[in-house]
C-alpha cells in the first residue's frame, strides 16, 4: 500500500507529534511520517522522531530575515523530501498566504478549541471564562486566517466543577491525541473531499465530531 508522504512540524513537546508516530506504526495506516521539521532547536519533541528513526530537520525561523524566506526554506525541504501533506502539530508560527495558498488542501492544523470558538492562545482559560460546558480540540485544513479552515474532526471533552486550565488542557490533549490520528487517516485515505470551504468525509458532510471524550 502507497502511504502519504506525510510531514509533521513542531516547535515543542510533541505529544500529537508521538500519538500521529504511533498511529503510522499501523499496517494498514495511509499516511507515512517522512520528515519532522522543528523551528525550535531545543524542542524535546524532536525525540520521539529520533526514537522513531524518522529524518528531522531543524529550521529556526531566527536565521531568516523575512517570514517569506523563512517559509521559502521550509517549502524547499519539504518538496526535496517529496511531502505530500503538512500536519502542523503545536507549530508556533503563523504560516502566510503565499505557503497556505501554495499547500492548499495539503496543509492541516490542530487547534485546542471546538472551532469557530477560541481562535488564537489561551483557549481554556477562555473557555473556562466563558462558563463552557464542553470543551474540546479540532483538526483543520489551514487557511490564510489564523485558526480558520474547513475542520475535518472536532472532539469535545466536558468542562469539569473545579478545573483549571491545567487540568482541562490535559483533558482536551487526550482528546487530540485520538483526533489528529483520526484525522490524518481520513484525509490521507482520500476520504475527505474539500471543495472551497465545503468538506465532506466519506460523500457526507463534515466534520466528524467525537463526543465527548472521557
Ligand atoms: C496542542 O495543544 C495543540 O493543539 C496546539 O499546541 C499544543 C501542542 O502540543 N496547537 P504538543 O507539542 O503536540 O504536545
Amino acid at each position: 500500500m502507497a502511504r502519504l508522504k506525510t510531514a509533521v512540524l513542531i516547535s515543542g513537546r510533541g505529544s500529537n507529534l508521538q500519538a500521529l508516530i504511533e498511529a503510522c506504526a499501523a499496517p494498514d495506516f495511509p499516511a507515512e511520517i517522512a520528515l519532522v521539521i522543528s523551528n525550535v532547536i531545543e524542542a524535546s519533541g524532536i525525540e520521539h522522531a529520533i526514537k522513531a528513526g524518522i529524518p528531522v530537520r531543524i529550521v529556526p525561523h531566527r536565521d531568516f530575515k523575512t517570514r517569506a524566506e523563512f517559509e521559502a526554506a521550509l517549502d524547499k525541504i519539504l518538496r526535496a523530501a517529496g511531502i505530500e501533506l503538512i500536519c502542523l502539530a503545536g507549530f508556533m508560527r503563523v504560516l502566510t498566504g503565499g505557503f497556505v495558498d501554495a499547500w492548499n488542501g495539503k496543509l492541516v492544523n490542530i487547534h485546542p478549541s471546538l472551532l469557530p470558538d477560541f481562535p488564537g492562545l489561551d483557549t481554556h482559560r477562555r473557555a473556562l471564562e466563558a462558563h463552557k460546558r464542553f470543551a474540546g480540540c479540532s483538526v483543520h485544513f489551514v487557511r490564510d486566517e489564523v485558526d480558520a479552515g474547513p475542520v475535518i474532526v472536532q472532539a469535545a471533552v466536558p468542562v469539569l466543577p473545579g478545573d483549571d486550565e491545567h487540568k482541562l488542557a490535559a483533558r482536551v490533549l487526550t482528546a487530540e491525541h485520538k483526533a489528529y490520528p483520526l484525522a490524518l487517516r481520513l484525509v490521507a485515505g482520500g476520504r475527505v473531499r474539500l471543495s472551497g470551504n465545503q468538506i465532506e468525509i466519506d460523500g457526507k458532510p463534515g466534520p466528524i465530531r467525537l463526543n465527548p471524550v472521557a
